[in-house]
């Protein structure tokens, strides 16, 4: 273990993300009660610039009147190169309620940018006295973002999660995609001759390096890795390959672009059953081994590593949290 102690963000259960346009009100109470684990109101792209006032408006008076019950309540906010997103900031602080826990900030391109929205934040915070400090969700989704996400990840004590925002890295970067989040059939791998001589065409996955690359800066950090939108939600087994792609590589959950998307990315970022019961058995040993005053665990016969003992730690303390609903 290096000396160094990467310090992780509030733990919070973040399987499911779901995104809902600050302009539709009529859709809040349907959110607070969903099974998502974060909600996050909408204020950028859903957004129309003629509706972005009356858009915060709605979120502010939501921040109040609506019982958001135990979920992570998040605002995405207009990006720093617009002149709404200042207001969004300060309205939502000095005027919304103090059950807002995160905001989200857009292409976010350089550490800079948290930089500024983290003084903003504080300076209003403390003027109004808040007791609850904000914290940050960061959407990776330009080339330069990208290019700097390992300083942007760096860049705030407030930040607690990096997401993969697809739609607009694909625009940022000119990737040939086909649909939101999902794959082309060009990015594939052609076998040589097999035996019989045909040849096999192997889609890949497009967005590979990217996606791993933003989870290691975030995990370095000790932030979530989210990954973004899945755009065809009459497409639920490609919305649950890409979320399992994602869960292989460390993510800890999917947006949610629509309500049918969420028991997916539940299921999917959840443990199984399996799991959780050989992870209990895992730190078990462990608490045996402790009592005995043995140095090394062993389950089954065998030993168990340090990394299976704190994966097993990880793993139970999400248990507990999604048993604790
Ligand atoms: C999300 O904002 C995206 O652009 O995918
Ligand atoms: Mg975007």
């Amino acid at each position: 273990m290096s000396f160094y102690t990467v310090e992780p963000a509030p733990a919070r259960l973040n399987r499911s993300e779901l995104a809902v346009p600050g302009s539709q009100p009529q859709m809040f109470e349907k959110a607070a009660a969903s099974a998502a684990d974060v909600v996050f109101l909408d204020l950028e792209d859903a957004v129309a610039p003629d509706e972005k006032v009356q858009a915060r408006r709605n979120i502010i008076a939501a921040s109040h009147d609506i019982d958001w019950g135990g979920k992570t309540l998040s605002v995405r906010i207009n990006g720093l190169d617009t002149h709404y997103m200042y207001r969004d900031v300060v309205d939502l602080i000095e005027q919304g309620s103090e059950r807002i826990d995160l905001i989200m900030i857009p292409k976010v391109g350089t550490a800079a940018d948290v930089y500024a929205v983290d003084m903003l934040v504080t300076q209003a915070e403390t003027a109004m006295g808040r007791r609850k400090r904000l914290g940050f969700e960061l959407i990776i989704e330009t080339a330069l973002g990208m290019q700097n996400v390992e300083a942007i990840a760096a860049a705030s004590r407030r930040n607690e999660s990096l997401h993969f925002g697809v739609a607009d890295y694909a625009a940022s970067t000119r990737a040939r995609t086909t649909q939101i989040g999902g794959v082309n059939r060009d990015y594939a791998v052609l076998t040589d001759p097999l035996e019989d001589g045909r040849r096999e065409r192997h889609w890949g996955d497009m967005w590979h390096y990217a996606l791993a690359r933003m989870v290691v800066a975030a995990r370095a950090n000790g932030l979530r890795p989210l990954d973004g939108p899945f755009g065809d939600f009459s497409d639920p087994e490609g919305f649950e390959a890409a979320a399992r792609r994602a869960a292989v590589l460390g993510c800890e959950g999917k947006w949610a672009i629509h309500p049918s998307q969420i028991a997916l990315a539940n299921a999917v970022m959840s443990p199984s059953e399996a799991e959780v019961t050989r992870a209990r058995r895992i730190l078990e040993a462990m608490a045996e081994a402790e009592r005995q005053g043995k140095g090394a665990v062993s389950l089954d016969g065998r030993l168990i590593d340090y990394a299976s003992i704190r994966q097993a730690q990880v793993l139970v303390e999400k248990a507990d949290r999604i048993a604790a609903g």
